[in-house]
């Protein structure tokens, strides 16, 4: 049981997702101390979470935004977040949101291919404009995550593989409207083991070295994001900042009045959120019982989609006996299931459950599917 959140929540028709606004303050105040240490820039990708008031609250620490379309820079810019401090990345930009970015003069086009720099160099010309522009390389880094959240391997679609670098360097000598100012990088996300930062700051070493020996020397090193979050104890947690900027600051071998660059969006939010659902039915089968809660896939999809672990906690019941549950949603998939076999205290309808860890890739990826309603979002 737990009153306070209970008392908080009782009267409230669910599910919903419920923000706790202090630690997403603390989060990011430790993150912004921690790269200040050494001068990094922060980048929020935006995509893990749009929700308003967590966009205007980052933007007012001084963060910039990572976007990956149209909409995300637009939103960006209303929740305060400067034009010259988004950065649009993503594998497939349509010509509409380049030329609304170059509208809005934002900072930089993370660059995937040959052909949308040739692209972008057209579009901006017609708008007698300069492109600022990072090419995203794929530095073939294993990331040791999900298959599904992996980007940084050659088999995987995102970024320039290294034997494309000369074709590259011939299109940008024709390109007049674009300006190099940075190589990208981004190996994938929920990355835990800490390694695969180091790995990849020796490729970074390795590609500037290429960029190097041919005269060039770009202003801006963007590392991407990935530091992961702990799923399995996500009370109060605030990722290891500090371990994951001091990796960059000993291992990157920068040239003078180079910047670092990071967009990091699961590590900053992750551990705020949470959804908030109640008990509709317990169903007694001949092998297992199951919890049937009123949010399901629709709501949170990553338990669904990755086997993604996320803590569940009942936090109505005061009950000492323990049962075994199937703890699943209402949809009609049999994958709409959050846990198997949970282990939790008696459980009735109408108890209240908190799904935690729930404030990155959460809310942003609810789905319309079977028209349930999501109610609108709690704030601490
Ligand atoms: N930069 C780029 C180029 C990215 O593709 C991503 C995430 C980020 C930064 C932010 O990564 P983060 O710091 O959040 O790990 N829906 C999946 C995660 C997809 C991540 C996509 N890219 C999930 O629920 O786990």
């Amino acid at each position: 049981m737990n009153t306070e959140l209970l008392n908080k929540f009782e009267a409230l028709p669910t599910p919903f997702y419920y923000y706790d606004m202090e630690l997403l303050n603390e989060t990011l105040d430790f993150a912004k101390r921690e790269a200040d240490k050494y001068n990094f820039h922060l980048h929020y990708a935006v995509k893990a979470n749009f929700n308003e008031p967590i966009l205007k609250c980052i933007s007012e620490k001084g963060f910039g935004a990572d976007c990956v379309s149209g909409r995300e820079v637009e939103t960006a810019v209303k929740s305060g977040f400067k034009p010259s401090e988004v950065v649009f990345a993503g594998v497939g930009k349509s010509d509409a949101e380049i030329n609304a970015a170059l509208d809005l003069n934002i900072f930089c086009f993370n660059c995937e291919s040959v052909q949308e720099i040739e692209v972008i160099n057209e579009l901006a010309a017609a708008k007698g404009k300069t492109a600022q522009t990072a090419l995203r390389i794929n530095p073939n880094v294993n990331a040791n995550t999900h298959k599904y959240i992996t980007t940084g391997l050659s088999e995987n679609k995102f970024g320039i593989n290294m034997w494309e670098l000369d074709d590259v360097l011939e299109v940008l000598k024709k390109s007049d409207h674009i300006e190099l100012i940075g190589l990208h990088f981004h190996i994938g996300s929920q990355i835990t083991d800490l390694t695969s930062f180091k790995n990849l700051t020796s490729k970074i070493n390795t590609i500037q070295q290429w960029f190097y020996s041919r005269q060039i020397i770009v202003k801006v090193i963007n590392a991407g994001g990935g530091l992961g979050i702990d799923y399995h104890s996500p009370d109060g947690q605030i990722p290891d900042f500090a371990e994951y900027f001091r990796i960059f600051n000993e291992f990157l071998e920068l040239r003078p009045e180079q910047e670092v660059h990071f967009e990091l969006g699961r590590s900053l939010v992750g551990q705020c959120g949470s959804l908030i659902s109640k008990v509709l039915y317990i169903k007694n089968g001949l092998k297992k019982n199951f919890a049937i809660l009123d949010a399901g896939m629709t709501e949170l999809i990553r338990p669904m989609l990755y086997s993604a672990h996320h803590e569940l906690e009942n936090i109505s019941s005061s009950s000492s006996e323990i049962i075994k549950y199937d703890v699943v949603g209402p949809i009609c998939e049999s994958t709409d299931c959050f846990a198997k076999d949970l282990e939790l205290p008696q459980t009735v309808r109408g108890d209240l459950f908190r799904i935690k860890s729930a404030g990155a890739y959460g809310e942003v990826m609810v789905s319309d599917y079977n028209l349930k309603t999501l109610y609108p979002a709690q704030y601490s």
